[in-house]
Formats: structure tokens, C-alpha cells, sequence
């Protein structure tokens, strides 16, 4: 668990997952594996690797349990992925996954667009999801989207955030990443956010997940700092966005969470170095497949 009070910093890298599973072109097996083991070989410790959702609703993700049987298993590095439901837990289980992820949001609308059922349903859903993985010895990690904004209904009231990362807790998450899934928030918007969370969770147990879309994110990883998180998640060169959630653009850049968390001197015991080669390797691997479809 995190020491709010310290220089340690937890990078959660969920490019490889967050990223990937909104590119429009299709990712050879491959690539997805280079891409996660240069990432554990930069020093990243936590590596959001995988999906076990439906295909037919995230056809990118499709092949997870191949990646994780591929990828090169560093010792102390956490493999994790996202599972929805039993289904999706039995497949990460059987892949070998250190963590799961179970992944709710503060919005009605984007609930049933992303999940397909309500706010209220999905917890239900998640319960036995959280007790049969802990069962299992895998820790679980939860997800509440939309915390600064839904793309369906607009502003969205701290209150609704910390009542689903409040029933995630009760039932088992070890953490819980707030979500700024089309990257509204600003730095106002995230004290207001934290101010509601911190009153009845602690900082440690809470992540901030802020997508770039407004440009905004550096300064909100900032704000938080202050406010005592030390997790926060990035995807390698700027990755991604939310299928169900148009115009959401992609995570902070792990290289931009990474210049500043290192510039306002806490550690992460990431290379940045490798992290920026990462990058240029994906970016290269997504031009030359937009190249081939195009020709
Ligand atoms: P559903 O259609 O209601 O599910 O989808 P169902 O239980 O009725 O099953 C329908 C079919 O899906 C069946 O297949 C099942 O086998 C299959 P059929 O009989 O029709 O051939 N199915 C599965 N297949 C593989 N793995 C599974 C699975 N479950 C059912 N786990 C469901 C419900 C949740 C499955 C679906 O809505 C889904 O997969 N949604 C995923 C959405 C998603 O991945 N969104 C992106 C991730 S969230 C995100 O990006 C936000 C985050 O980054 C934080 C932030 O930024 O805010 C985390
Ligand atoms: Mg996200």
C-alpha cells in the first residue's frame, strides 16, 4: 500500500490494455507481448496487461489470455486485467493474472452503454466476482468511471462517485482507480472530487486515472499529490480511450506522468529511458499497420 506522506509513487502502466482496446486496427499478438515486455523491463511494476471482456464488444482485446501466456513473467512485476463478470474471472484466473479489476462507474448512462447494465446491477454483478478472486489469493482492483464528467450526462456529483468506490471497498477491492474517463476534469473539479472521497477513504487506497482529453491531466496528477495520492495510472506514448465513451482521447502519457512526478522529486523506480523506447516502439508498430491498411 502507498505511504501518503512519502516520495514513493506508484505508476500503474495501462497502455496495454486502456490503450490498445480502442486503437481501430487490429495489434498483432506480437506486438502486444514486445510492447508489455519492454514495459517490465523499464521498470514498471504494475502493468495492466489484459482484458477478459467480450469480444464482440471489445474485439481489440480479444487474444488476452494468449498474451498473457506469452509475455515474460518478471518476477515482482503485478500482470493484471480487467474482468467484468465470472466469465471474464474464470479466463484471467486460468491465465495466470496477479491482479483483477472490476470496473464500475458514477453514470447510470455509461454503465449500461459500457456494461450493459446499471450502476446498481453491477455491483451486484461484481460481489462474487471479488470473493471468488480473493478466494483465489488475487487481489482486486476496482474502477469508477466517469468521476469528472459522462460523456452521456454531463457533470456527475462527487457523491455518486464515492457511493460506488465506497460498495467496491466493502466488498473486497483492495484500491480504487478514479476514473476521469473523457478527460474533463480540471484541477478545481479534482479537489472538489477528492474532497468528498478523502472525507471517507484514505488516500492510499485511492488512484487517479485521468485521460488527456482537456489537456488538463498533468496538472490534476498535481493537485492530487498534494491532496496525498501516490497512484496514478498512464499509458505508454499517450494510449487510448474508452470504446464507450467518444472523444475520449488517450491516458496522460506515462512519459508525461513519469517527467512529473521525477521533476517534483518522488520516485517511481521507472527508466525513463525505457519507457520512452516503448513508446517509439508502439507508435512505430500502429504507423506501419496504418500504412498497410491505407496501401
Ligand atoms: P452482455 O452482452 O450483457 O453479457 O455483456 P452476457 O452475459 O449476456 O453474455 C453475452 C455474450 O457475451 C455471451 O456470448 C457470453 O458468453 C459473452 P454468446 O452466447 O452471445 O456467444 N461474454 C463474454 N465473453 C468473454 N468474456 C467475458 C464475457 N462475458 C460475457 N467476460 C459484458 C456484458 C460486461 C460482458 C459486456 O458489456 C462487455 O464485455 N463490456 C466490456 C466493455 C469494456 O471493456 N469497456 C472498456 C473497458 S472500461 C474503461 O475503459 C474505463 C477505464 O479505463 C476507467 C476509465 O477510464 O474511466 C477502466
Ligand atoms: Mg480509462
Amino acid at each position: 500500500m502507498p505511504d501518503t506522506s512519502g516520495r514513493r509513487v506508484k505508476v500503474v502502466e495501462v497502455g496495454p490494455r486502456d490503450g490498445l482496446q480502442n486503437e481501430k486496427l487490429s495489434v498483432p499478438l506480437g506486438a502486444k507481448v514486445e510492447l508489455i515486455d519492454r514495459l517490465s523491463r523499464a521498470g514498471l511494476r504494475f502493468i495492466e496487461a489484459a482484458s477478459f471482456v467480450s469480444p464482440k464488444w471489445v474485439p481489440q482485446m480479444a487474444g488476452s489470455a494468449e498474451v498473457m501466456a506469452s509475455i515474460e513473467r518478471r518476477p515482482g512485476v503485478c500482470y493484471s486485467a480487467l474482468t467484468p463478470n465470472l466469465q471474464g474471472l474464470d479466463a484471467a484466473l486460468a491465465a495466470g493474472c496477479d491482479e483483477v479489476a472490476v470496473f464500475g462507474a458514477a453514470s447510470e448512462t455509461f454503465s449500461q452503454r459500457n456494461i450493459n447494465c446499471s450502476v446498481a446491477q453491477s455491483l451486484d454483478r461484481f460481489r462474487p466476482v471479488v470473493q471468488k478472486a480473493l478466494e483465489a489469493g488475487v487481489p482486486v482492483r476496482g474502477y469508477v468511471s466517469c468521476v469528472l464528467g459522462c460523456p452521456y450526462e454531463g457533470d456527475i456529483a462527487p457523491e455518486a462517485v464515492l457511493h460506488v468506490a465506497q460498495a467496491l471497498l466493502a466488498m473486497g477491492c483492495h484500491e480504487i482507480s478514479l476514473g476521469d474517463t473523457i478527460g474533463r476534469g480540471t484541477p478545481e473539479s479534482t479537489r472538489e472530487l477528492l474532497e468528498v472521497c478523502l472525507r471517507d477513504i484514505p488516500g492510499e487506497r485511492l488512484a487517479g486515472h485521468f485521460h488527456d482529453t482537456g489537456g488538463m491531466a498533468q496538472a490534476n496528477v498535481c493537485l492530487a499529490l498534494d491532496m496525498g495520492l501516490r497512484t496514478f495510472d498512464s499509458a505508454v506514448a499517450g494510449l487510448g480511450g474508452c470504446p464507450y465513451a467518444e472523444g475520449a482521447s488517450g491516458n496522460l502519457a506515462t512519459e508525461k506522468l513519469l517527467a512529473t512526478l521525477h521533476a517534483r522529486g518522488y520516485e517511481t523506480g521507472v527508466d525513463m529511458a525505457g519507457v520512452q523506447a516503448a513508446g517509439r516502439y508502439i507508435r512505430q508498430v500502429l504507423s506501419d499497420l496504418r500504412r498497410q491498411q491505407a496501401a
